[in-house]
C-alpha cells in the first residue's frame, strides 16, 4: 500500500488483507505484551486540522503499540494561526524526519492533495477530510460487523446495513458505501431529503425516506451524528422532529431483528440521532468499534511502512 486516500477504489481484496491483518494483530496483542517491535525507529505524525478524540488516540495507541514514534500536531495552538499553509507546516514537520503523516482536515481532498503533489515523501493516511472520506473508520466499521456474523467472514453478501441520518455532512457515510458494497453488503441510506447530498444516485447504495419502513430488514443500523457544526442552514424542523422521524428510540429498537447490532462512529448526540436505551443497550457495538479502531490501525500502518499482509498463523516481527 502506498498511501490510504478512500475506500473507493479499495478492492475487497485489499480491504480483507487489512481486515485480517488486524485480526492477527488482535490474536497477537490480546496478552499481557501489547507491544510490538514491528515500527521501531519509524516516526509517524498525526497531524490534525480538525478535532477528534478517537482517530486521534487510536492512531497514537496503533504506532505505540507497534513501537514507532509519535508527533501529535494539532492546528489550534499552532503557526496555521499565523497563516501557515498545509504545504509549509507539512514540510516543516517532514524536515524533522518522519515517515507517515496521518491527517485530518476540514477540506475534502486534502489528503490527496498531500499524498499526490510531491511535497513530502511521507506516506499519507486519510483520518477524515471535509465530507469526503474517512477510510479507516469505514475498515474498522466493516471488522466489526465481520466479527458479529462469522458466516460472513469472507463474503457480506446477504447482509443489510443501514446509515442513517445525516448523510449531506458526512465523511463515513461515503466510505461506508463504497467498501461495504465492495465486501457485498446490500447498503441503505435514511434520511430526510434535506440531509442527502447530490450525486448519491452514483453510491453503491440504495435510498429510503422512512427509518421505520427498512428498520426490520437490517443487520446493521449505523446511525449518524447530526453535524451541526457544519450546517449554515436549518435542515430540519426541530430537533424533536429529527428524534421523532429518524432517531434510533427504544422502540425502534425493539423492532429491529434479533441479532441486529447497533452502530455509531461517535461522538453521539444522545436524545437525538439515538437514545441512550439504544446506545447503551446490549446491541449496542460503539465501544468495540472504537477498540477495533485500534487494531485496524495498526493493520494499516503496518502494512503502509512495509509489512506484508498477513493471514491466520503467519509471524509478525
Ligand atoms: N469517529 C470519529 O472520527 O471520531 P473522532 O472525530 O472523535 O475522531
Amino acid at each position: 500500500m502506498n498511501n490510504l486516500l478512500s475506500t473507493k477504489d479499495m478492492s475487497a481484496k485489499t480491504a480483507f488483507e487489512i481486515l485480517d491483518t488486524a485480526r492477527e494483530l488482535a490474536r497477537i496483542t490480546d496478552g499481557p505484551n501489547k507491544k510490538l517491535p514491528t515500527l521501531r525507529g519509524r516516526t509517524i505524525v498525526n497531524l490534525f486540522f480538525e478535532d477528534s478524540t478517537r482517530t486521534r488516540l487510536s492512531f497514537e495507541a496503533a504506532a505505540k503499540r507497534l513501537s514507532a514514534d509519535v508527533i501529535n500536531f494539532s492546528a489550534k495552538g499552532s503557526s496555521v494561526s499565523k497563516g501557515e499553509s498545509l504545504k509549509d507546516t507539512a514540510q516543516t514537520i517532514e524536515a524533522m524526519g518522519i515517515d507517515a503523516v496521518v491527517l485530518r482536515h476540514s477540506s475534502s481532498g486534502a489528503a490527496q492533495r498531500l499524498a499526490e503533489s510531491g511535497w513530502i515523501k511521507a506516506k499519507v493516511v486519510n483520518a477524515g477530510d471535509g465530507t469526503h472520506e474517512h477510510p479507516t473508520q469505514a475498515l474498522l466499521d466493516a471488522y466489526t460487523i465481520r466479527s458479529h456474523f462469522p458466516d460472513h467472514d469472507r463474503d457480506f453478501s446477504g447482509l443489510h446495513v443501514g446509515i442513517v441520518g445525516d448523510i449531506l455532512h458526512s465523511r463515513v457515510a461515503r466510505s461506508n458505501a463504497y467498501l461495504l458494497s465492495s465486501l457485498g453488503a446490500k447498503v441503505t441510506m435514511v434520511a430526510p431529503s434535506t440531509l442527502i447530498p447530490t450525486g448519491v444516485d452514483q453510491w453503491p447504495a440504495e435510498l429510503s425516506y422512512n427509518l421505520d419502513s427498512v428498520i426490520g430488514d437490517l443487520d446493521a443500523v449505523m446511525m449518524l451524528r447530526v453535524q451541526s457544526e457544519r450546517m449554515s442552514d436549518s435542515y430540519f424542523p426541530s430537533e424533536r422532529e429529527y428524534a421523532h422521524d429518524y432517531g434510533l428510540s427504544e422502540n425502534r429498537l425493539n423492532q429491529m431483528k434479533e441479532n441486529a447490532i447497533v452502530m455509531h462512529p461517535g461522538p453521539m448526540n444522545r436524545g437525538l440521532e439515538i437514545s441512550a436505551a439504544a446506545a447503551d443497550s446490549k446491541r449496542s457495538v460503539i465501544l468495540e468499534q472504537v477498540a477495533n479502531g485500534v487494531v485496524v490501525r495498526m493493520a494499516v500502518l503496518y502494512m503502509l511502512l512495509g509489512g506484508v499482509p498477513i493471514a491466520g498463523g503467519s509471524e509478525i516481527v
